[in-house]
């Protein structure tokens, strides 16, 4: 490059990008647009997502009664428990029939009917077993099924804890087995 060309490009004026009035416009609806979409999709994107981060309840044993007031004879005990389904939160109260067997060994039987569902009671026949009010379903104390109904009574997980009877999920009945 001659001297003279070196003189010249360096008093070029300096060429200035300037924005189109369409660039700004397209700029500024776009920046705005993705600020409302944001601010749309964000809320939905947390509902869908929110229930599997919420962090479920504390252990699931529920205390119930104190051991003291267990006796050889099933008793009816009632409950509350804790429930979170999804955004749903309840406190249903339950009901279980709790007593001891020959070795001093406490369990509790779910009053669950497993015929059709009622509800069933100790000694309402005078005849030291379970029955149930809806088609005779009979049960022995341990919940074995005598008449009507296809399966034992279902039995609660059972923790004893500082003097305290605490109830956990239903399982099988595993006394009659
Ligand atoms: S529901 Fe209990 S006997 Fe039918």
């Amino acid at each position: 490059m001659s001297n003279h060309e070196q003189h010249e490009t360096a008093h070029q004026p300096v060429q200035r990008k300037e924005m189109s009035r369409r660039q700004f416009l397209s700029y500024t609806l776009g920046g705005t647009t993705a600020f409302m979409m944001g601010g749309a999709v964000l809320p939905m994107v947390r509902f869908a997502v929110d229930p599997l981060l919420v962090k479920k309840g504390e252990g699931t044993y529920v205390k119930v009664v104190e051991e003291s007031k267990i006796t050889n004879e099933p008793q009816d005990f009632k409950f509350k428990i804790h429930q979170v389904d999804g955004w749903y939160v309840s406190d249903p109260e339950l009901s279980a029939w709790i007593s001891k067997d020959a070795n001093g060994n406490i369990f509790a039987l779910s009053p669950v009917c497993k015929h059709l569902g009622c509800t069933i009671a100790w000694n309402t026949k005078g005849k030291s077993e379970y029955d149930c009010p809806c088609h005779d379903a009979r049960y022995t104390k341990d919940g074995k099924n005598l008449a009507v109904a296809p399966k034992p009574l279902d039995e609660y997980e059972v923790k004893l804890e500082n003097g305290f009877v605490y109830l956990g999920p239903v399982k099988p009945n595993t006394r009659t087995s």
